[in-house]
């Protein structure tokens, strides 16, 4: 649906990104993800028509973007990093001025309209002003613009910068919902939001790709690791050792259990916990859970946690800065 072929852009001496190629197919959501500065939002500019690239090629639907702006614009609905949103235009207002200059027929714009309110959750503000909005709303305007024609396809630039905990959610539902109906591009620092709405993640790092799977391939890839918290009501000095040795088992180390509980409880002071660090796979933790309840260790808490995403992105993005400087010096 979309294929990016060796895009590159300068700005001046400095390459904001570097010979990118990748491609995203119908009905994916695919997170772009890299660290301020790293290219994501000159990328998307380019792959939305709304600036060239120094060299290679955006295709979009069978259309060339600089070939055939007015077919690949028609398709996409874009939230730009600050969106431009007319102060002086109630939501309504502005949702029909975008859904006309997206050129979407006369007849289906009031329930296109009503649809992006009702799917942004705008309602109770449509009559409003924009610019008396807080940055919140702005932001979901913005969102309910990017959706008003209807596009095949959605390039959202950090949708959920600026807004509140809750607003988080609900965007993160909405981009869920709207992934069986749309190709999705959204780009993010925020590790979570890929976490929980993409089926792949592309992350870039000073302009290059440095990688590109499914979430589980990228965090089993790179990091293949996971770590398994348990706390025991008795812990008999072979416990730690009985662990250690289990297939699967990198790592114990004890830690204190009752440290962050309240001082007064008796019981929590009596619990003992274990980190214990693994390859990642799920047959390590049945091994680890056998043998406490095994023990008679008295098991009152595991958790397990895959290596988690934060790890795995800030390897990569130093590493590549390394190698970059390596390079340039
Ligand atoms: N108009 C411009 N003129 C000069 N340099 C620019 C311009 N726009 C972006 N850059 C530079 O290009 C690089 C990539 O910027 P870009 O905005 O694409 O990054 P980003 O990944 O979107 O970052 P952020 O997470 O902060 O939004 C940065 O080094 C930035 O300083
Ligand atoms: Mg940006």
């Amino acid at each position: 649906m979309i294929e990016v072929r060796d895009l590159t852009k300068s700005y001046g001496q400095h390459k904001a990104i570097d010979r990118l190629n990748f491609s995203v197919n119908k009905g994916e959501v695919v997170g772009f993800l890299g660290p301020n500065g790293a290219g994501k939002t000159t990328t998307m500019k380019i792959i939305t028509g709304f600036m060239a690239p120094s060299s290679g090629e955006v295709n979009v639907a069978g259309h060339d973007v600089f070939e055939d702006p007015v077919e690949v614009k028609k398709r996409i609905g874009y939230l730009p990093e600050t969106p431009p949103v007319y102060g002086d235009m109630t939501v309504e207002e502005y949702l029909r001025f975008v859904a006309n200059l997206k050129g979407v027929e006369r007849a289906r714009v009031p329930s296109l309209v009503a649809r992006a309110i009702e799917k942004t959750s705008l309602g109770d503000v449509r009559r409003r002003l924009i610019q008396n909005l807080s940055k919140g709303f702005r932001q979901r305007v913005g969102i309910s613009g990017a959706l008003v024609s209807d596009p095949e396809i959605l390039i959202l630039d950090e949708p959920t910068v600026g807004l509140d905990p809750r607003q988080v959610a609900e965007i993160r539902a909405l981009i869920k919902e709207l992934a069986g109906h749309h190709t999705i591009l959204l780009s993010t620092h925020i590790l979570p939001e890929v976490q929980a709405s993409c089926s792949r993640i592309i992350i870039i790092n000073r302009g290059k790709i440095v990688a590109e799977d499914s979430l589980g391939g990228i965090t089993q890839r790179m990091a293949g690791a996971g770590r398994v918290t348990i706390k025991v009501r008795r812990s008999p000095p072979s416990l730690a050792e009985g662990l250690s040795r289990l297939a699967g088992v990198r790592g114990v180390r004890a830690s204190d259990a009752s440290a962050n509980g309240r001082g007064h409880g008796a019981i929590a002071a009596l619990h003992s916990a274990f980190e214990i660090e693994t390859d990642g796979g799920e047959d390590a933790v049945e091994r680890i859970a056998a043998h406490v309840v095994g023990a008679g260790a008295g098991l009152v808490d595991l958790r397990s946690e895959s290596a988690d995403l934060e790890n795995v992105f800030l390897q990569l993005t130093s590493s590549e800065e390394q190698q970059n400087q390596g390079v340039e010096s």
